[in-house]
């Protein structure tokens, strides 16, 4: 795949690339919605991902270029830039902007991407884009940022230049992520281990639910804003910084403190997910993926009806697997509003599986999801 696009970098530019580099995409196994709540989280890295591909220019140009869209961009090295549209490649650009921003010099490159993540899937395929770029600047430029600076610059992307108010999860996934170790990350003070993530005789299978995403980053940032809400009525009373400060016993003896109904249910979705997390590690690392399965089904459970992120197709996915005998959990991973669903699968059952689900969810929806077993893959390199 590599040579392949290396061909098709040299037709682009009428050069060969010079330095290529990879960031995987993520699911996250547990703890949705949690990451700006400062709670605990798990995610891994995937194998597929962003490749760039690059090379120096004389010319003091960005030249952007993606195998996935038409769109393409060439603009001068300058010393700021701006969004002026939703095309793909405002998201590298951004990288470049927060790079300048904070003095450090870049000169001109020729840039191919590529991405073999289903683009809007919930699988971050803008971390991953948004990391590589970072990486490969860093690299490129020796900058001096460490991996965690990296997270934190494209995570400011995200929030400032792009307007999405994500937390750090998927850029810390993408760029800390370890072969087949999910990461039980702490949102608010960053520490993290990486855990033995032993699916036994289980796939990781990915269901891509192929539903156009509409709407889904005003959405995201309107539930942000409701756990905003939350946590000031409860800071009335309690002296906490994050609604993953309190346990479930304090959140449902202080409850009445918060007035709002809608906003009471998100609160407490993302105590108790909290809570689910910690349950969910402890039961990775004793090998209890019964248990890991049921925490699953309650954490999609309390996203449907209390976070109000998920909907009918995911749900479909979600309700088929809870029937089929060989899955032992399964929920929407990512932000939600269609996106993709995870479920533990048995081996020997994948292929029956989705035959059947593909079956079951298109007779159901009217179009066909996509099944994917994954793999637990590695952090952003340099190839
Ligand atoms: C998106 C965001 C993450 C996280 C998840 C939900 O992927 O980018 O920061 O909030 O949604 O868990």
């Amino acid at each position: 795949m590599l040579e392949n696009l290396k061909k098709q970098f040299s037709d682009l530019f009428g050069q060969e690339s010079k330095n290529d580099f990879f960031a995987p995409g993520r699911v996250n196994l547990i703890g949705e919605h949690i990451d700006y709540n400062g709670g605990l989280v798990l995610p891994s890295a995937v194998t597929f991902g962003t490749y760039l591909l690059t090379a120096p220019n004389k010319d003091g140009v960005f030249r952007f270029r993606s195998t996935n869209f038409d769109d393409k961009l060439d603009i001068p090295v300058q010393d700021a830039y701006t969004k002026e549209g939703k095309e793909w490649f405002y998201y590298p650009l951004g990288v470049i902007h927060n790079f300048v921003q904070d003095g450090k010099k870049v000169e001109g490159l020729d840039l191919l991407f590529f991405g073999n993540l289903p683009i809007g899937s919930g699988l971050s395929s803008s971390a991953s884009v948004e990391v590589v770029m970072a990486y490969a600047l860093n690299q490129l430029f020796n900058a001096g940022y460490s991996r965690l600076d990296i997270v934190k610059l494209a995570k400011r992307v995200e929030n400032e230049f792009i307007g999405v108010n994500s937390g750090i999860m998927d850029q810390f996934a993408v760029t800390f992520g370890e072969e087949n170790k999910a990461l039980k990350l702490n949102c608010e003070s960053l520490d993290y281990e990486a855990v033995e993530c032993n699916l036994g005789d289980h796939y990781l299978a990915i269901i891509n639910t192929n539903k156009p995403r509409k709407l889904a980053e005003s959405k995201y940032n309107e539930r942000v804003s409701e756990c905003e809400t939350a946590l000031k009525s409860l800071q009335h009373k309690l002296i906490i910084n994050n609604l993953c400060d309190i346990d479930a016993e304090t959140f449902h003896a202080n409850k009445a403190l918060i007035s709002d109904a809608v906003v009471l249910k998100r609160a407490e979705h993302v105590v108790e997910e909290n809570e689910r997390v910690h349950l969910a590690t402890k039961a990775l690392a004793e090998n209890r993926l019964e248990d890991f399965g049921q925490l699953m089904y309650a954490s999609h459970e309390s996203l449907k009806s209390l976070y109000e992120v998920s909907g009918v197709e995911l749900d479909t996915i979600v309700e088929f697997s809870l029937a089929y005998p060989e899955v032992t959990g399964a929920r929407m991973t990512g932000a939600g509003f269609g996106g993709c669903a995870i479920a533990l699968v048995k081996k020997t059952a994948f292929e029956d599986f989705s035959t059947k689900i593909i079956d079951y969810y298109t007779s159901k929806i009217g179009y066909a999801p996509s099944v994917y077993s994954s793999e637990i893959g590695k952090g952003v390199s340099e190839l």
